[in-house]
């Protein structure tokens, strides 16, 4: 009998996970989801709801998010950034989340990334990968996705900003009550600094192929 495949893609802000988790979802014929994207999206309706996040009860909005709230196009901007990690902080949301993400991965497997795949969503995971790059090297990487002048004089003064904003999110996320951003113990960690995306999917396909041996 085949084994269900799940891979838990796990590390702080802007590592590259969602670079890798749906290059690797391609290359082994698995259904990908992007878990950072049931956080944003509940901050996303509660913004429009004329709510603030830092605030109020984000259960029901979490409630009412389904997975074709996840193409919207409004969902990684700044303020967008910041209600996802205040959101993500409610166990009351977290609880709401979890049958999505475990329902998801179904009958057929999946690779999701996020930061608790592998330590509370999925702890029996066939794959855990913990991915990780210096802070500069993440907040360049966000800037360059995002940039709408990428030859603006104010480059390093723009990257500094994003650095900034990914350290406070991840510290957010690593020292929260529920479900902090931490390696599972059996992950195996990928740091990405000065590699490619193409290099980092063959390490991931090499551990990938080790641990399903
Ligand atoms: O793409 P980026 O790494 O910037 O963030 P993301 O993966 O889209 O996640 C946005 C926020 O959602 C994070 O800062 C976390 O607070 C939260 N999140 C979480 O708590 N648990 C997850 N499994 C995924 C995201």
């Amino acid at each position: 009998m085949t084994r269900r495949l799940v891979i838990a893609v796990d590390g702080p802000a802007a590592a590259g996970k969602g670079t890798l988790a749906k290059r690797l979802a391609l290359a082994l014929d698995l259904p990908y989801l992007d878990t950072g994207l049931l956080y944003r999206a509940t901050g996303r309706r509660m913004i429009d709801a004329g709510h603030d996040p830092a605030r109020g009860a984000a259960e029901e909005f979490a409630a009412s998010v389904g997975l074709e709230d996840l193409s919207r196009t409004d969902l990684r901007v700044p303020e967008v950034d910041r209600a996802a990690s205040l959101v993500a902080a409610q166990p009351a949301v977290r609880r709401v989340l979890v049958d999505v993400q475990r329902r998801f991965a179904g009958e057929h497997g999946a690779v999701l990334d996020g930061r608790d795949i592998g330590t509370v969503i999925f702890p029996d995971a066939s794959v855990k990968l913990f991915i990780t790059a210096s802070p500069r090297t993440r907040a360049t990487r966000r800037w360059e996705q995002l940039a709408t002048d990428p030859d603006t004089p104010d480059r390093e003064e723009q990257i500094t900003r994003v650095e900034r904003e990914i350290e406070a999110r991840d510290m957010a996320d690593s020292s929260r009550a529920v479900a902090p951003l931490r390696a599972a113990e059996d992950a195996v960690r990928i740091e990405t600094d000065g590699l490619s995306a193409d290099e980092v999917l063959a390490e991931a396909l090499r551990i990938v192929a080790r641990m399903t041996r």
